[in-house]
């Protein structure tokens, strides 16, 4: 179920056309905040739209931006993703909060002119909820909305394509309104070929040898040692879960809640396929130097400027990613035989979307898998950048505590394999790779500060709901609670059959036997065929007298983990029926404790796809 809109706001309205004055620089800002780098994608798509529009655009992740220059600003446009249960990416929070001052005057952003384009998942309850409280936010303070926000919906089934492509062509419209072109000046066709975003030149030999790796010097990362990489899931199961623990030789902090970032590699025999597919083999490991030439458009993170394209293609550019539409957009380019540019082309069109669709999203073909496929295709090396996505890091939920665990991380991981109509199963990058590391294997892993945070009062009790590898961040705080003497502690876990994954069970039946833990366990396919099956929030409806008395009478907090689906919202239904028929609530008044929960930062939500 989705709400549209977050309550009390109206539709915004497009309040008038701002028009940039005769002479004014040709300029304005894009600012995108994002978790996975979708936004950033979208940011420079917008800047590139600019380029071709003749305006220069500045472009700025949220949290790298000076607020005080929002002031001055002309038009801005946002690209601001979801995350967590409808909370902003991390990177916006602190100029939403600047935005959220209440003495701030109504009439702050009067001469700026705004849109905003916001990215998220109508799977989850608070569909694009920041975009539209910062749409609502800037009309509020002055500004006026030129263009109806865009949003783009993961279940679209060109994904975040389906809303970009007519949004772009409404901001183009109105851009070119605003910033008219000066006569005998016509805009850059959107079809041409783009300036490549680097100029890659031969380095000289051996020296990427000397430089430092960037990740490695980032002071966020620690230097890791696979000392565990063992199946938590019986081996005739069908899902590979796996149990993984790292040592650092330094100190590494991090609280309960809090989350594993980490950098995959792609398999070297699919990498070396693709380059020879490419025709990049007999050049694959000569150092190459980068510079980055075209500065609006964005380059992967944590980028050495000295390396060689078999590393690019290994740590950088993403050649198992689903590819997008911009992918084929470039691609065409550099087709050579007729038909496969015809073939693209047809893609491209407005009636081939579905064909398109047909042939990449819904059976998940890769970038190595197209590419086989339209071998005509000559890829200057500069234009790496504009084809291939970032290979993105990926995060888990650390799964100890570190005082339990000194200088140890743990993490619960579902290997990710499943079936389309290809012939070849897909498998998730990184958790593929994670499954092939061998104890003594080392890797850089960051930590980042999660959702889930521990009550201030160590004495408050807490109900963990994690099925499945939801359970990560449950064993992360249990341990802590039970290492610091706390043990009003609760978890409901849930999985499929006592025997086959039953993740941590006996740890788990360890504690509540001291007393430490009231453990409850649904097997969803261990009870007889045709009996209803059981899940998490059955056992929290079974529990209601105790589960409204932790919640309600001793002000329990409340946190789930796991998959996105339709767990989270079963799970607070069933404790929103337990303070009805047992704390006397009415629907009204237990939906509001719910939201209030929420807001309070009692109730927490720490879910994936
Ligand atoms: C804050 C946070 C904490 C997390 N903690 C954990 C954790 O503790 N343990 C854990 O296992 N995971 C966790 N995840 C999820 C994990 O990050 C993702 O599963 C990640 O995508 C796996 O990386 P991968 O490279 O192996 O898979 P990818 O290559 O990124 O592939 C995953 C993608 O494949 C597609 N996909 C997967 N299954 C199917 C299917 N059956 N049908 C069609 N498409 C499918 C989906 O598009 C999915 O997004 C967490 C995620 C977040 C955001
Ligand atoms: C952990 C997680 C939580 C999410 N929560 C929401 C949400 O509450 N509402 C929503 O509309 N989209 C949600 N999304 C979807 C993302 O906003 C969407 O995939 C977006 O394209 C990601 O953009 P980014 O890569 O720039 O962060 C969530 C995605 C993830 C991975």
């Amino acid at each position: 179920m989705t709400s549209s809109e977050p309550s009390s706001s109206s539709s915004p309205a497009v309040v008038h056309h701002h028009h940039a004055d005769h002479g004014e620089e040709r300029t304005l800002t894009i600012l995108y905040a994002t978790e996975t780098g979708t936004a950033q994608d979208v940011a420079d798509r917008l800047a590139r739209l600019c380029r071709n529009l003749r305006i220069r655009a500045r472009v700025h992740s949220m949290d790298a931006y000076p607020q005080e220059e929002l002031i001055n600003e002309t038009v801005v446009l946002f690209v601001v993703s979801t995350t967590g249960s409808g909370h902003e990416p991390r990177a916006m929070t602190p100029l939403w909060n600047m935005l959220l001052r209440a003495d701030l005057p109504e009439d702050l952003f009067e001469d700026l002119a705004f849109a905003v384009f916001g990215l998220g998942d109508s799977a989850y309850e608070k569909f694009c909820w920041p975009a539209k409280l910062l749409s609502r936010r800037l009309a509020q303070l002055g500004a006026s909305e030129i263009c109806t926000r865009g949003e783009a919906d993961d279940q679209h089934q060109l994904g975040v394509d389906g809303a970009l492509g007519p949004w772009m062509q409404q901001l183009s419209a109105v851009l070119a309104h605003i910033f008219p072109l000066p006569e005998g000046v016509e805009p850059e066709s959107p079809d041409s070929l783009p300036p490549p975003r680097v100029s890659i030149s031969e380095a000289p030999p051996g020296s990427q040898l000397t430089r430092k790796d960037p990740l490695v010097t980032d002071r966020e990362y620690h230097r890791a040692t696979v000392i565990c990489n063992q199946r938590l899931t019986a081996e005739d199961w069908y899902q590979d879960v796996r149990h993984f623990e790292f040592s650092f030789d330094e100190d590494v902090n991090f609280k309960p809640g809090d989350v594993a970032v980490i950098h995959p590699e792609a398999l070297a025999t699919d990498v070396e396929s693709f380059l020879a597919c490419i025709g990049y083999a007999n050049i694959a490991d000569d150092p190459i130097d980068i510079r980055h030439t075209l500065i609006d458009q964005s380059l992967p993170d944590h980028l050495p400027e000295i390396t060689t394209l078999r590393e690019l293609f290994t740590r950088y550019l993403d050649i198992n990613a689903v590819p997008r539409r911009s992918f084929f957009a470039v691609l065409k380019h550099f087709a050579e035989d007729e038909l496969e540019r015809e073939k693209l082309e047809e893609f491209l069109s407005e009636e081939g979307a579905d064909e398109m669709y047909e042939y990449c999203q819904r059976p998940r073909r890769t970038i190595r898998e197209v590419l086989e496929e339209f071998r005509s295709a000559t890829i200057p090396r500069d234009y790496v950048f504009d084809l291939f996505p970032p290979l993105r890091p990926r995060q888990f939920s650390i799964a100890n505590s570190v005082k339990t665990y000194p200088r140890k991380i743990h993490l619960c991981i579902a290997i990710v394999q499943y079936r389309t109509m290809l012939k070849i199963p897909r498998r998730g990058v990184c958790t593929s790779w994670l499954a092939g590391l061998k104890p003594g294997d080392q890797l850089q892993i960051g930590v980042q500060k999660g959702f889930i945070t521990l009550p201030p009062d160590s004495k408050t009790p807490v109900i963990c709901v994690g099925p499945g590898t939801g359970v990560a961040p449950m064993r992360a705080i249990i341990q802590e609670r039970i290492h610091d003497g706390t043990y009003e502690n609760t978890l409901y876990f849930g999985c499929r059959s006592a025997a086959k994954d039953h993740h941590y069970g006996k740890e788990w039946e360890h504690y509540a036997s001291e007393g430490k833990l009231i453990y409850r366990a649904a097997f969803s396919r261990d009870g007889p065929e045709g009996v209803q099956r059981t899940y998490v929030q059955h056992l929290i409806r079974e529990d209601s007298s105790r589960i409204c008395e932790l919640v309600d009478q001793k002000g329990a907090w409340i946190y789930i983990s796991g998959s996105s689906n339709k767990m989270p919202a079963a799970v607070r239904a069933a404790i929103q029926d337990a303070l009805i028929s047992q704390g006397g609530k009415t629907e009204e008044e237990a939906k509001e404790y719910i939201v209030r929960m929420e807001k309070e930062g009692r109730l927490i939500e720490e879910c994936w796809s």
